[in-house]
């Protein structure tokens, strides 16, 4: 501070000498790196014995003429010091809280748990197939009973008393369900159906010429499991009877199936066989390849055109109609389609072999 030698006393100052003291502190302002820093700095120049503070209280003991001048630049200085110690506050204030919000911060995030995904059962995804071609071909998906009555079974499908399949070897019989009359052997004429071809004298009780029928379902033998045989497994029996119906309308139909199951280049084998309610009858064979340049014949189903007495036993005059028929093994139709060799993996349920398809 320097003397003004206008004045008697040594101690007041000029108007540079204020805004000197101003600038000074205005530098400190802007300096300070903190909001403490910043109240430090105010305290010093505007506090109780504030370096202008003490200016200000000088001022009361001024002649008029200096005390007015020195005011001025009294009010200068204050001014710029509130604009600048406004600004720098507003600065420091943003600062800390961006400081202080990524410190506390919480990521409220989590990675997702992602729901493990399941899939339908490669049977049912044959299944499905199966049905799909069938729908195509115009015939109706419908389904029936697996506790069945011997008479739709066995009788009604032209099956003598004494066909094998009816012994108790193959068949498993329901004893306490007597909806069927007792027979002489001693049965109670109710069983878990062995096929899905009761179905057809069901569907042709049930309705007029034409019919075209696709019935999916489960079907029980007392059958020692092994790669190829399950005690209960699936069939899609089909049933088709109209005015003009051949034998190779049978054939082109399965064509159709195995082709769109299996693959366009299926090698297959359309082979004579004997069942009591076809007439002729066939199987129908695909070729699975072993990879190594051999393979096997897997049958996937029995057909032929429907016997005569099968038409009357649904109420239908063989005269007048004709028609096919076919079941087809689902479990079997699989395995040739995945190249799964022993079928018993279907029942399994390892995850493992099931997510894969
Ligand atoms: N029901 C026969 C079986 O389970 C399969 C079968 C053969 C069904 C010939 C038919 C058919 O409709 O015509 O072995």
């Amino acid at each position: 501070m320097t003397t003004d030698p206008t004045t008697d006393s040594p101690d007041v100052p000029t108007p540079d000498d204020v805004l000197a003291l101003g600038a000074e502190a205005v530098a400190e302002l802007q300096a300070a790196t903190d909001l403490d820093a910043l109240d430090a700095v105010r305290q010093t120049w505007m506090g109780k014995k504030g370096r202008l503070s003490l200016v200000k209280r000088s001022l009361g003991k001024m002649d008029p003429e200096t005390r007015k001048a020195v005011g001025q630049a009294v009010n200068t200085v204050n001014a710029d010091f509130g604009r600048t110690e406004s600004a720098r506050r507003t600065t420091l204030e943003l600062e800390r809280d961006r400081v202080v919000l990524a410190a506390e911060a919480i990521d409220i995030t989590l990675p997702p748990r992602v729901p493990t995904r399941g899939s339908l059962h490669p049977l049912r995804q044959t299944l499905d197939a199966i049905l799909d071609v069938f729908v195509g071909l115009g015939y109706e998906i419908v389904t029936g009973p697996e506790v069945e009555s011997d008479w739709f079974n066995f009788d009604a499908l032209n099956t003598q008393m004494d066909h094998p399949a009816r012994t108790l070897q193959d068949t498993i019989y329901v004893h306490g369900l007597t909806e069927a009359p007792k027979r002489d052997d001693g049965t109670t004429g109710m069983l878990l159906r062995t096929q899905t071809s009761p179905m057809q004298i069901r569907t042709m009780l049930d309705n007029d010429p034409p019919v075209y029928v696709a019935i999916p379902g489960r079907v029980y033998r007392q059958d020692t499991p092994d790669a190829t045989h399950v005690p209960v497994f699936h069939q899609i029996e089909g049933l088709a009877v109209d005015t003009d119906l051949s034998l190779s309308d049978l054939y082109g139909t399965l064509m159709a199936f195995a082709r769109a199951l299996v693959g366009e280049d299926v090698k297959l084998r359309f082979r004579p066989h004997y069942f009591p309610f076809t007439e002729p009858s066939a199987e129908l064979d695909a070729w699975v390849p072993d990879g190594q340049g051999g393979g096997k014949w897997m049958e996937l189903l029995g057909s032929g055109m429907v016997h005569p007495n099968v038409l009357r036993a649904g109420g239908y005059d063989p005269e007048e109609v004709q028609g096919f028929a076919f079941g087809i093994g689902i479990e079997r139709t699989a395995m040739v389609r995945y190249g799964v060799p022993d079928l018993r993996l279907f029942a399994d349920n390892d995850v493992r072999l099931l997510s894969s398809f």
